[in-house]
């Protein structure tokens, strides 16, 4: 969203209530890998048939063995048949299964009068959803995971308040499962992170409440003149009580360390924060990335020891150019490499604006870029932008549209497989 003259409502304690791969084209959307009279099959080896036979005779399904198609912008159903309602997203691989959870958007879009200049619409809060699948395509609905609250619209799960772009991740140590989200105010004024915990990854999710970030703490990275009060300081103006936290994301690193990605400082410039091992609060110690890019909808992935960042500009519900970014460490430098969009529409990022990117188990596309298209004046019908995330020679995130595509089994898995190993 796009915000800049907007009333600090916030305080800092908790609430009340608590090497490239070969190119895409010739691999997606032209055929079905496993499907009947699909070309691939001629010429296969003696591990990729040992591979298939194994996939098809054990268990679960796996995002390996998918025989559908991703329509991206179609509507895309659940397996009752209904169209799935998780937007904002993000998906969390937990056991072999894939979680995706994301905003319920149900209802009448409205445009409340204070929103009124920048296109503000929204829905009445309806709680986060759950999915489960273990192909990546067919998606079992687990219902609502964190229930909005009646009877008090201050509190921050009611139906009139904000919750947007909720991330689960896992904590190993806790064995707890949990969740930040974006709370706020229907105008967008209140600007602070949630947290919710669960001990089972398809919830329920018990609402922990909601802070400013980061009170009274200055970024790592902070210069002198970023710790003097002025007009414009957004900073030091939020210094005592708390960072602004719209958009954000988590990432999780190898070594256990959870990171919280946020639009900042009435959004110009972005925040990474390291959590405390519980992944509960912020651990006191934060940078400021991105400094007066005004980014949001950020996505954090990690490939072959280096951090990519995926994320958008600001404006409300329409779509703008994403733009991607490297680094060595989770704290930056980070460099900006442009959009990672190439074709037609790239420029509106394929009409869509991202939310997460996906690493996927044992299948090609390695990575998948999740986006939302949104319906400024019928959210609940926005629609999911699903696409293969490639890279350059130079190691830039690529991602071009595809009206429809498919996952394929990796080479690997089918080599470890016929070597005897069971894959990963
Ligand atoms: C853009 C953000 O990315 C969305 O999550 C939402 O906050 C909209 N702005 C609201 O206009």
């Amino acid at each position: 969203m796009k915000r800049s003259k907007l009333k600090l409502m916030g305080c800092s304690s908790w609430s009340a209530d608590g090497s490239p791969a070969p190119p895409l084209e010739e691999r997606v959307g032209e055929r079905r890998p496993f499907g009947r009279g699909n070309q691939a099959w001629r010429g296969a080896s003696l591990p990729w048939l040992l591979l298939l036979g194994l996939l098809s005779s054990f268990g679960p399904s796996t995002a390996a063995e998918s025989t559908r198609e991703f329509v991206p912008g179609e509507i895309w159903r659940d397996t009752d048949g209904n169209p799935i309602n998780a937007h904002g997203g993000g998906v969390l691989r937990h056991e072999g299964v894939y979680y995706w959870y994301g905003e319920s958007k149900t209802g009448r879009t409205y445009l409340p009068d204070a929103n009124k200049s920048w296109g503000g619409t929204r829905v009445d809060f309806s709680g986060v959803s759950c999915y489960t699948s273990t192909n990546l395509h067919d998606w079992k609905r687990e219902g609502i995971v964190l229930a909005p609250v009646a009877g008090d619209e201050s509190r921050d799960l009611a139906a009139s308040q904000v919750v947007e772009r909720p991330k689960v991740i896992f904590n190993r140590t806790t064995k707890q499962f949990v969740m930040w989200m974006h709370i706020d105010s229907a105008n967008y004024a209140a600007a602070r992170a949630g947290v919710a915990v669960s001990a089972a990854p398809a919830g329920p999710f018990k609402y922990l409440g909601s802070f400013r970030p980061n009170a009274g703490v200055w970024p790592e990275n902070a210069s002198a003149e970023d710790r003097v009060p002025a007009r414009t300081n957004h900073l030091a103006r939020d210094f005592e009580a708390g960072q602004m936290a719209r958009d954000s994301t988590l990432f999780v690193d190898d070594d256990g360390q959870a990171y919280h990605f946020y639009s900042s400082e009435e959004n110009p410039t972005m925040h990474v924060s390291l959590l405390t091992p519980d992944y509960l609060r912020p651990a006191g110690k934060y940078r400021r990335i991105f400094i007066g890019r005004s980014m949001e909808a950020p996505a954090v992935f990690k490939r072959q020891g280096k951090y990519y960042f995926i994320g958008s500009g600001c404006t409300a519900w329409a779509p703008n150019p994403a733009r991607c970014a490297v680094a060595d460490s989770p704290w930056g430098p980070w460099r900006e490499l442009g959009n990672p969009c190439v074709g037609e529409e790239a420029d509106t990022t394929f009409r869509s604006q991202g939310t997460f990117v996906l690493e996927v188990a044992e299948a090609e596309p390695a990575f998948i870029f999740i986006a939302d298209r949104w319906n400024q004046w019928d959210l609940a019908d926005s629609r999911y932008v699903w696409l293969p995330l490639e890279f350059s020679a130079e190691g830039k995130p690529v991602i071009r549209h595809r009206e429809r595509w498919s996952l394929m089994p990796t080479r690997r898995t089918a080599q470890a497989v016929g070597a005897g190993q069971g894959g990963r």
